[in-house]
């Protein structure tokens, strides 16, 4: 029993100091410490020769070696005796993990495609603050102090005088871009606009805008509606018709919002055009004189057009989405659908 011991005392400050260096020194030493015909199995079989008093205290001191052989396996594995981790084998011939790839905001997608269509009309893109003063939102454009538009239910205010509020449309910056005196102008203006609206299926606080301008010698209600049709055509396709009605808006003078025929039934009627076979996408007309003036332009010599669009508006009927939150949501499941329309 005791030789049994002191064998045990000896082999375990043996293991103690062992180190590897390398997978097959790690093997190595399981098959000499743990293999079948491994010191712990041969030192185990030594329990026979034990008195079958002293068995319980010899199983006990064997088991512990047992043990402890084991956990220097274990630690072994993860360092060798240079403190260097023995790496897990790479499978090079495994296929890589999946990445998931983004997509383009539908309101980029279609912004872009705006922007595009109206650069080949040699529209230049304008770009102007999201908080604004009133005179670039209101005032210049002949929105007289009392107009509707102006009050606190449509408007974010976030001071009130000096007023500064978030831009109602970018028709704030058409004014910036006419103070600056060069002309003709050619302009399209893409930007976030905020309007103090409950939020629906078909209206929310804030969305985006293209409005465009056009100012030079001799400009008329004509230029407008081919500016208009080329771009309807581009954006919807050829058999796409348009339509004027007459609407007011203080900035032009005349104004009018412009319908196209249903995308949906061609124009016989269905649910979305309200069975009238058109639907209304923007606001447009000539610049009133009293806005050129407002901006130090002479109205007796310049004429122009402008008009306004809702991106929203167009991309739900392009891609027939039929609530306006989706937008804003970043619901991966509506997004991921865009991936192929870039
Ligand atoms: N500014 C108008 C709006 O926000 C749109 C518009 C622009 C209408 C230009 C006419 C001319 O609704």
């Amino acid at each position: 029993m005791q030789q049994l011991l002191d064998k045990i005392k000896a082999y375990s400050a043996q293991i103690e100091g062992a180190a590897v260096h390398s997978k097959e020194e790690l093997e190595a030493f399981r098959i000499k410490y743990l293999g079948t015909k491994g010191l712990v199995k041969t030192i185990m079989s030594e329990m026979k020769d034990v008195a079958t008093e002293q068995k319980k205290e010899a199983g006990q001191a064997l088991n512990e070696f047992k043990n402890y052989v084991e956990q220097k396996f274990e630690k072994l594995k993860l360092f060798d005796g240079n403190q260097v981790k023995v790496k897990q084998e790479v499978d090079l011939s495994l296929p890589a993990p999946d990445m998931p790839i983004g997509s383009r905001h539908p309101i980029s997608i279609v912004q872009n495609k705006i922007i595009s269509i109206f650069n080949r009309l040699g529209f230049a893109v304008a770009q102007g603050p999201e908080i604004e003063d009133d005179w670039h939102n209101f005032t210049a454009l002949n929105l007289p102090e009392n107009h509707p538009a102006r009050d606190m239910q449509d408007t974010f205010y976030l001071q009130e005088s000096p007023a500064w509020l978030l831009r109602t449309h970018t028709s704030s910056v058409q004014i910036r871009e006419m103070e600056k005196g060069v002309l003709p102008l050619r302009i399209i203006c893409p930007g976030r606009v905020y309007r103090n609206e409950t939020i629906s299926a078909r209206a929310h606080c804030f969305f985006n805008q293209v409005e465009g301008l056009y100012i030079a010698e001799n400009v008329s209600f004509a230029d407008l509606k081919q500016t208009l049709y080329f771009f309807v055509q581009e954006m919807f396709g050829q058999e796409v018709k348009i339509r004027f009605r007459p609407s007011y808006f203080p900035f032009t003078e005349p104004s009018a919002e412009m319908d196209i025929s249903c995308l949906i039934c061609g124009g016989s009627g269905c649910n979305v055009c309200k069975k009238t076979g058109w639907v209304e996408i923007l606001g447009c007309g000539m610049v009133h004189p009293q806005v050129l003036e407002n901006c130090n332009i002479d109205s007796e010599k310049y004429t122009g057009f402008a008009f306004g669009m809702g991106i929203e508006r167009i991309t739900m009927l392009k891609y027939q989405v039929k609530d306006l939150r989706l937008f804003s949501e970043n619901d991966t499941r509506f997004l991921d659908q865009f991936i192929a329309a870039i």
